[in-house]
């Protein structure tokens, strides 16, 4: 039987002052329902302790050039009080709350805005919501950004995690990591078959005979590695078609994917707040979960239509594993020996390098 999402009053369309009616449903499914909706909005119809996961990823952080240069990161966290304030109401006690946010630069200088950390802090420490644990979700293809800071003056790294919070309404969200194992690595699957001798490791560890056991699988670690690289799915085709702008901040499938494995089971309610193209909701029915999706843009909504347009794909398990599945990260020191260290720019790299061909380079100060 299909149940409805729990929405106890009923929400009209009459258009709110600014922004989209105050709820229209754009897409219906046998699982869920995607909303045209504010969510702050929205979530007021909903049952208290009836969602158990809220997956999503906010807008991230508007870093503004302050008088001193120091980004308003408050104002993020005032504006995402009254949507913490509705995720602790609505989530169920073993419910979880999973935040994928990104980083952001302080406009005009090096440094980073502490903003996401703020939010963290303030759903902790006023809102009462515990962190379970913090994930960093690494993305492969990502370019070596900020450009300034990263290219040109070659003074920061390649900026290649968001930061994604599994945070919960008490200290036991339902879990089970043997939802979400992986493969194990080469060197692990020689050891199986080679034998462990047991020892202590340095660290004290006592590595016991017990980490011989093939189990089949290994359990990951709070680093997710997974390329933003999606350029030939059906919901691109359908927006092309459509003449739609797809969404420009979607995240990959297996984002939510991952949470909503580890942390529902099937016939659960998932919510996606700030759903944009709804991968959240196309994700939560291929796996038999109920969903609610919400957002504000409605052209975003009309593109996530093409997601629902064919039969969920079956829930297709890989057996053949190869390398394409792995990515491979070399361990820092690789380059190190031997090689001459050019001198720290004294000044922090303030001053912009002028590079012309033929001759080393100069500085500029900006
Ligand atoms: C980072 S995007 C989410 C992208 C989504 N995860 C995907 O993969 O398609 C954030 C979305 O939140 C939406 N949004 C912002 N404020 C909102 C609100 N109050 N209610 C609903 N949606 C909102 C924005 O329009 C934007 O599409």
């Amino acid at each position: 039987m299909t149940r409805k999402p729990p929405l106890s009053r009923g929400l009209g369309d009459a258009p709110s002052r600014e922004g989209p009616p105050i709820s229209t449903v754009w897409i219906e499914t046998s699982h869920g329902r995607a909303f045209w909706a504010d969510s702050a909005i929205l979530m007021a119809a909903f049952e208290r302790a009836s969602i158990d996961l809220i997956v999503t990823s906010p807008p991230f952080g508007l870093v503004r050039k302050k008088e001193y240069g120091n980004a308003d990161a408050d104002q993020y966290v005032e504006w995402f009080k009254p949507f913490a304030n509705e995720f602790r109401r609505i989530l169920r006690p073993t419910g979880s709350l999973v935040i994928d946010i990104g980083g952001a630069w302080i406009p005009g200088q090096p440094t980073k805005s502490l903003y996401q950390y703020e939010l963290l802090i303030t759903l902790c420490k006023e809102f009462g919501f515990h962190l379970a644990q913090e994930f960093f979700w690494w993305n492969p293809s990502r370019l070596p950004t900020p450009a300034e800071w990263v290219n040109i003056r070659r003074i920061r790294v390649k900026d290649a995690v968001n930061t994604i919070f599994w945070l919960s309404r008490t200290p036991w969200p339902k879990a089970s990591n043997r939802r979400v194992l992986t493969p194990y690595s080469e060197s692990m699957r020689t050891l199986l078959v080679n034998g462990y001798r047991a020892k202590k490791r340095p660290s004290g560890h006592d590595i016991s005979t017990k980490f011989n056991v093939d189990n089949g699988a290994a359990i990951p670690p709070n680093l997710i590695a997974v390329a933003n690289t999606e350029s030939n799915s059906r919901y691109l085709k359908y927006c092309e078609e459509h003449n739609l702008p797809p969404h420009p901040a979607r995240f990959p499938a297996s984002i939510p994917e991952f949470f909503i494995r580890f942390l529902t089971d099937p016939r659960d309610i998932v919510f996606d707040p700030f759903a944009g193209s709804c991968i959240t909701g196309e994700v939560a029915e291929r796996l038999d979960r109920r969903w609610i999706c919400a957002e504000i843009r409605d052209e975003y909504l009309s593109g996530a239509r093409g997601r629902f347009l064919d039969a969920p794909t079956a829930n297709v398990r890989k057996t053949q594993i190869s390398d394409d599945d792995f990515y491979k990260i070399a361990r820092p020191g690789i380059l190190w020996n031997g090689v001459l260290e050019p001198a720290l720019p004294s000044d922090g790299g303030r001053a912009r390098p002028l590079f012309t061909p033929g001759r080393s380079p100069k500085s500029k100060l900006v």
